[in-house]
């Protein structure tokens, strides 16, 4: 039985994560935490997360939290907040699953540095059709090469707070990497005005928000007389949520590193 504690554990990805736990006979959730002063603290996670009463109170500090578990899931929507959670992760030397998206370069620097030490999966998409999708992106760029243009389209729901998405990043630098191009200096987000004729050395990067988009991601290989598009489109949060516990159940024990979905699913 493993124990998790959760981080952001009445937000969208929190509560599915909860939902999914107290189903999984192979998880117990030892503790839920919020950012101090959210409504949810002192009430219920299970309640919270509408799988009804776990006895496990949400909290407002993670120190707290992960004294009586294995492992921390955290999904919550402030990447500097991110790192201090690696930081107690570390401190009570316990492993980390991290979702939370849209670390700026410092802050994955500083994630980095503070997770020395200790197990963590980090990934922009726990879901296993992106992981695989992530591997079919270079592929593509490595058989069709850079004389086909990549673009990159995302889908997301309104309340999502960072652009582009992770995933859409990762499914860039997959290909600026195959290209051995600079990611940095080769994407380009969006386009307007007078653009000119589009540079070779470009990957376009584009992002949508409407409705409860849960999310999408098209890479578009666009040729002379042909294109080849590739798409996962994730249905329910569910997936994320599933990938996540998955992680969470293998990274208790492994030495300290820092892994994403590939080593959870043994895909290398
Ligand atoms: N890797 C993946 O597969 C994947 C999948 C889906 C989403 N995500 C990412 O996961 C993150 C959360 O997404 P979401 O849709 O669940 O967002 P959300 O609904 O806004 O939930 C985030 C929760 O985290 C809480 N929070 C903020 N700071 C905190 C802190 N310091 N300690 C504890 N809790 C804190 C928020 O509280 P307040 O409401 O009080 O601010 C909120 O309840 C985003 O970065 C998103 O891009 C990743």
């Amino acid at each position: 039985m493993v124990r998790i504690a959760v981080c952001g554990s009445a937000g969208r990805m929190g509560r599915r994560v909860i939902a999914l736990a107290h189903e999984d006979t192979e998880v117990n959730i030892a503790g839920a935490v919020e950012k101090p002063g959210n409504p949810a603290i002192g009430c219920d996670a299970g309640e919270i997360a509408g799988v009804g009463r776990l006895s496990v109170p949400v909290v407002d500090n993670l120190a707290d939290a992960i004294k009586g578990a294995d492992v921390a899931i955290a999904f919550i929507n402030d990447p500097e907040a991110t790192v201090e959670q690696v930081a107690i992760c570390r401190a009570s030397a316990k492993p980390l699953v991290l979702g939370t998206t849209g670390l700026s370069s410092e802050q994955e620097q500083a994630f980095k540095d503070a997770a020395r030490g200790i197990a963590v999966v980090k990934t922009s998409n726990f879901s296993v059709g992106v992981t695989v999708l992530l591997r079919l992106v270079e592929e593509a760029a490595r058989l069709l090469g850079p004389r086909f243009n990549c673009e990159i389209v995302e889908a997301h729901h309104t309340q999502k707070c960072d652009a582009p998405s992770g995933t859409a990043i990762s499914l860039a630098k997959a290909v600026a990497k195959t290209w051995n191009w600079d990611f940095e200096k080769s994407v380009r987000h969006g386009r307007a005005g007078i653009t000119g004729e589009r540079p070779i050395h470009e990957i376009g990067m584009h992002s949508l928000r409407a409705g409860d988009i849960v999310g999408q991601h098209d890479v578009l290989f666009g040729g002379v007389g042909e294109s080849v598009e590739l798409r996962h489109r994730a249905q329910s949060r569910d997936t994320f949520a599933m990938g996540a516990l998955r992680a969470a159940k293998w990274v208790v024990g492994k030495p300290q590193g820092l892994y994403d979905m590939v080593d959870v699913l043994a895909l290398r």
